[in-house]
């Protein structure tokens, strides 16, 4: 049995960190939704467009990429000769692991005249056979440039999906994805949390059902959530999302007195963090930078055929 393998206790992770970062020529990428530690030691913090954009761009010979695999995905098919580490492979997404390449390749053979949208938040198999990417942060105004003669498909996010036919007007034919966090916010918690503190805004991720959405002051990407509470005259607020932004939420508004409540689960469970994003560790990170894996390899065709419309998104943004 292969032992996996473990940091020297003794060692400071975060200067062997900075060391390694030199010696690879690296640049840390993270999620809002990370562990704190991982986001003090990234060089750029970001929601997906930024990360996407951030990778699109760097000039580093290395991206270490601390989030989930469709993310570091999008990093490698933006940059195909790039070394692109990963803390753990093993961490996914309940969105994108709910929308197999090929039941998509049947879904979307029923709709032949249909403009393909997908969110980010998929395989790059799914971005393969679709005509443009978007995330939370984009998704409105790339719907809002499809011809209005064209129908849409839209996959794999149903309750991001109907938050845009709502915003847009747009008919959308939706593949029934859900993310496994964001679907389980409590409406009657929220409430109950409301009524203890009413002068409290709820602020929402798109990802949520409309149950939840309905008793937002503001809906948004992630970074859209943290600007919010920045530039916000109010001092408590209710999040539903990952609880990993408040993080950056208490960072950004250090010394205003600002409180952010995590919005509880609809389960005895008051944990309503994401798995997949969790799996990732300071000790982790340490170590795939030390032995140059895990890594991220693609087949260079799926690359090929998954880079235009990312392409198209970050055209379009
Ligand atoms: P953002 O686009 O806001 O970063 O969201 C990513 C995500 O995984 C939400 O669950
Ligand atoms: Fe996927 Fe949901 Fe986790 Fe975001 S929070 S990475 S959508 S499972």
């Amino acid at each position: 049995m292969v032992q996996a393998a473990v940091a020297d206790p003794t060692l400071d992770l975060f200067d062997e960190i900075e060391r390694l970062k030199k010696d690879l020529n690296a640049v840390i990428l993270a999620h809002y939704y990370q562990d704190p530690d991982l986001q003090d030691v990234a060089d750029f913090i970001g929601d997906s467009l930024q990360l996407a954009q951030a990778a699109a761009s760097t000039k580093a010979d290395t991206i270490v990429f601390c989030g989930v695999h469709f993310m570091a995905e999008t990093a490698k098919i933006l940059n195909p000769d790039k070394l692109v580490l990963v803390p753990d492979l093993k961490a996914g997404c309940s969105l994108a692991d709910g929308c197999p390449p090929d039941a998509f390749a049947a879904f979307t053979a029923q709709y032949p005249d249909h403009f393909v949208v997908s969110y980010i938040n998929c395989a790059a198999g799914v971005k393969a056979l679709s005509d443009v990417i978007v995330t939370s942060s984009n998704a409105k105004r790339i719907v809002e440039r499809i011809p209005a003669d064209r129908p849409i498909l839209f996959a794999p996010d149903q309750h991001l999906g109907r938050y845009l036919i709502k915003e847009t007007g747009r008919d959308m034919t939706l593949w029934p994805g859900s993310c496994q966090v964001h679907e389980i916010f409590s409406e009657k918690k929220i409430l109950q949390l409301k009524s203890r503190h009413p002068e409290a805004l709820v602020i929402a991720h798109p990802e949520c059902e409309q149950a939840v959405l309905d008793h937002a002051d503001h809906i948004g990407s992630t970074r859209s959530l943290l600007n919010f509470t920045v530039d916000s005259d109010a001092k408590i607020f209710i999040v539903a999302t990952e609880p990993g932004i408040i993080h950056q939420m208490q960072r950004q508004t250090e010394g205003s007195g600002k409180e952010f409540i995590p919005a509880p689960p609809d389960s005895s469970c008051a944990c309503n963090e994401c798995p997949h994003m969790k799996l990732n560790t300071l000790e982790k990170l340490y170590l795939c930078m030390r032995l140059r894996r895990p890594r991220l390899e693609m087949d260079d065709d799926l690359i090929e055929k998954a880079r235009a419309p990312i392409q198209r998104m970050l055209d379009w943004s």
